[in-house]
């Protein structure tokens, strides 16, 4: 492939649509549960599209060739959604909302908050096909695209995102004392996470309670 061609081809310049078809529904659903059921799931939304560098390296370390077709047919999160929610339960409210969305398909999912990684991680993530008005690599219309989303909550997104900035290497003098420190501050931050949890359980049924008495 020539040097200066984007390793998304012609269809580089359609991520941002996708990506903006990605949070717009998110967001449509969420307005709608905010209307109906009242309750906020959703406390924030955060997307990008993989840069090229990024993709080209994913591609490198897949064995891949760096073309389109490895980038938006082999490899599916060259546009991606991080859905943070403030509790659990919120996750699974999401997902449930996801799997009904017109023109998504759900094709893998990944609950790492019931199966957590050895090292801590929790999240839960979802690989989605959407049908888009406008051409994919092979030049179907409408054209089929990849999207991945991560849905976690606030507590689980901080560890993940300071996990990620250590990036220590395993090669490191005490690393396995730092990844047993690691894996327990995920736990501790997990007990949060059921403990909050609870607590809002406790004062909805007390709401409730009063509801009935009224
Ligand atoms: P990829 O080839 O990278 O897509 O591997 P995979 O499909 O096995 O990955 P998986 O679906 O498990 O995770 C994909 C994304 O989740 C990564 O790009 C990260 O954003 C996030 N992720 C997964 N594991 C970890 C982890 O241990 N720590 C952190 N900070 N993020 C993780
Ligand atoms: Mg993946």
């Amino acid at each position: 492939m020539e040097s200066g061609t984007s390793i998304y081809g012609e269809c580089g310049e359609f991520l941002p649509l996708v990506e903006s078809d990605l949070r717009t529904k998110i967001e449509q659903y969420d307005a709608e549960e905010k209307r109906t059921g009242g309750s906020k799931i959703i406390e924030h939304l955060s997307s990008r599209i993989k840069s090229e560098e990024s993709m080209r390296e994913k591609c490198i370390r897949k064995g891949l060739p760096a073309t389109p077709e490895s980038a938006l047919r082999l490899i599916h999160d060259a546009v991606g959604v991080r859905i943070i929610c403030g509790f659990i339960e919120d996750i699974y409210v999401n997902v449930r909302h996801i799997r009904r969305i017109p023109g998504w398909t759900v094709v893998e999912e990944k609950d790492y908050i019931t199966n957590v990684k050895p090292n801590g991680y929790r999240s839960y993530h979802m690989i989605i096909r959407m049908e888009e008005p406008f051409p994919d690599p092979e030049g179907n219309l409408p054209g089929v695209y990849y999207a991945e989303i991560q849905l976690r909550t606030i507590a689980m997104d901080s560890w993940a995102s300071l996990e990620h900035q250590m990036k220590y290497k395993k090669s490191i003098t005490n690393s396995g004392m730092i990844t047993a420190e690691l894996k327990r501050c995920a736990d501790e931050l997990a007990g949060c996470d059921l403990s909050m949890q609870t607590i809002r359980s406790l004062i909805r049924e007390n709401d409730d309670g009063l509801e009935e008495k009224r």
